[in-house]
């Protein structure tokens, strides 16, 4: 396989990296020590030019999200680490927090001086026990080399981070979602604005930053703004971890320049399908991103705008292939029940619109489907989305109904019409 550059990745193969020593020996905790001798201004604004988007979902500009916090050096600040990879299709998170916990500590403490904070958080889902023990290990042995605690690196600056255990709530990686978990409270997400730069963690300016968006500042640091530039396209700079799941012969996470042909994706780096399958369709980015046909999928690049020409996004880069074999109303109909179980249940739309959409295709799949569902299916998709609730879900739960209905339109039809699914042969669990 090609060699691709790598940010992320660029030391995980060495040997015992998750130990301090060794990552100290590979230039671990270098860029931190050099972070803390500039001004926070200065260090912003490097992560600013470099044009690094949040890697959760949304590809917010990182230094322009640290440029929001108040500057008043009276108020106290956190640095929220997101660590719940709660997207569906995801699993890129726990390998730098597993594999590479001081990379992501680095970054941490890099940002922490960015936005003058002294406090911060790792929120981790609890069924990450491997990432949770990492992390507790890795900040243990940070103390013990003045790296975290009081006067770090001999400087003035102070620093805490602590290991937060999630419960595993789909809606806890919604950054105020996070929040209010973190708070002790149940994880329900907040009204915006006040977004959490200005009042976040304890009504305080708090900052949330993916793991993997985190865990890329080091190397910025490094190299400077404009080598990271270099890869990736102008609008998507840098590189990006990419699950690839499903039936291909070689699933796994891989960093990969932004821009990248997702049909390069699947058919070289992935192998290509299994056995005799045949490419149907692909979620690029996580179960809440719509669905694209094999067509368009071959035509997509996995950067931001690539995805958004394709009607879809990048999300967290969690690709999903769907072989010929499986059918839409099937999948589906796991997509919808995972959306409904995970609403919180705050905003009618989505509390009622999620079980309502599950329960049709519920009875499209089981024989039960009217023809007018079909419909049906589309208006309520179309009545819960666009910013009508406290947040997003709503939206990532109306997007793949709204595509695989749109898309693959007559396999609900024939569903309805023939009380059969033309895939039945191939369905293991029937
Ligand atoms: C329902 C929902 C679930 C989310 N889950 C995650 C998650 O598991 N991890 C994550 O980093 N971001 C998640 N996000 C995005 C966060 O709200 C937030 O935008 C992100 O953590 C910000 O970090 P970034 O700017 O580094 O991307 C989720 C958003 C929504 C609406
Ligand atoms: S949109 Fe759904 S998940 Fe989000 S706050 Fe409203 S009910 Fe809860």
């Amino acid at each position: 396989m090609k060699d691709f550059p790598k940010v992320l990745f660029e030391r995980l193969e060495i040997p015992n990296i998750h130990k301090i020593s060794v990552f100290q020996e590979h230039g671990g905790y270098q860029m931190a020590k050099r972070a803390l001798q500039m001004a926070p201004e200065e260090v912003t604004k490097i992560v600013t030019d470099s044009g690094l988007r949040g890697r959760g979902g949304a590809g917010f500009p990182t230094g322009m999200k640290w440029s929001f916090v108040p500057k008043d050096a009276s108020k106290i600040k956190y640095l929220l680490c997101n660590g719940d990879e709660s997207e569906p299709g995801t699993f890129k998170d726990r390998i730098l927090m597993e594999k590479m916990p001081h990379l992501l500590l680095e970054g941490m403490i890099i940002a922490a001086h960015a936005i003058d904070c002294h406090r911060a958080y790792i929120y981790i889902r609890g069924e990450f026990t491997e990432s949770i023990a990492a992390l507790e290990k890795a900040i243990e042995d940070c103390h013990t080399e003045n790296i975290l605690g009081k006067n770090i690196f001999g400087t003035k600056f102070n620093l805490e981070i602590h290991v937060f255990k999630g419960a595993g709530a789909y809606i806890c990686g919604e950054e105020t979602g996070l929040i209010s978990s973190l708070e002790g409270t149940k994880g329900w997400p907040k009204v915006k604005p006040p977004f959490p730069a200005i009042a976040g963690f304890n009504r305080l300016p708090s900052i949330v930053n993916n793991v993997e968006t985190l865990a890329a500042v080091p190397w910025i640091l490094k190299n400077g703004a404009q080598a990271y530039r270099k890869f990736g396209t102008e609008k998507s700079p840098g590189t990006k971890l990419f699950c690839l799941s499903g039936p291909v012969k070689n699933p796994g996470t891989y960093e990969l320049p932004c821009g990248f042909p997702l049909k390069d994706l699947i058919f070289d780096i992935g192998g290509g399908l299994l056995d005799d399958l045949n490419l149907k369709a692909v979620i690029p980015g996580g179960a809440s991103a719509k669905i694209l046909t094999a067509e368009e999928a071959l035509k997509t690049t996995l950067c931001y705008e690539g995805c958004q020409t394709m009607g879809t996004m990048l999300g967290s880069g969690g690709v999903i292939v769907i072989p010929h074999t499986q059918c839409m109303v099937d999948l589906l109909h796991v997509v919808s029940y995972f959306f409904k179980d995970e609403s919180c249940g705050q905003c009618t739309p989505c509390r009622e619109g999620t079980g309502w959409m599950h329960k049709i295709v519920d009875s499209i799949l089981h024989q039960r489907g009217r023809p007018e569902d079909v419909q049906l299916l589309l208006d309520i998709s179309e009545n819960i989305q666009g910013g009508r609730t406290i947040c997003a879900l709503a939206d990532a739960a109306a997007w793949p109904v709204e595509s695989y209905v749109k898309k693959f339109k007559q396999e609900f039809v024939d569903h309805i019409e023939k009380k059969a699914c033309n895939l039945y042969k191939y369905s293991a669990s029937l």
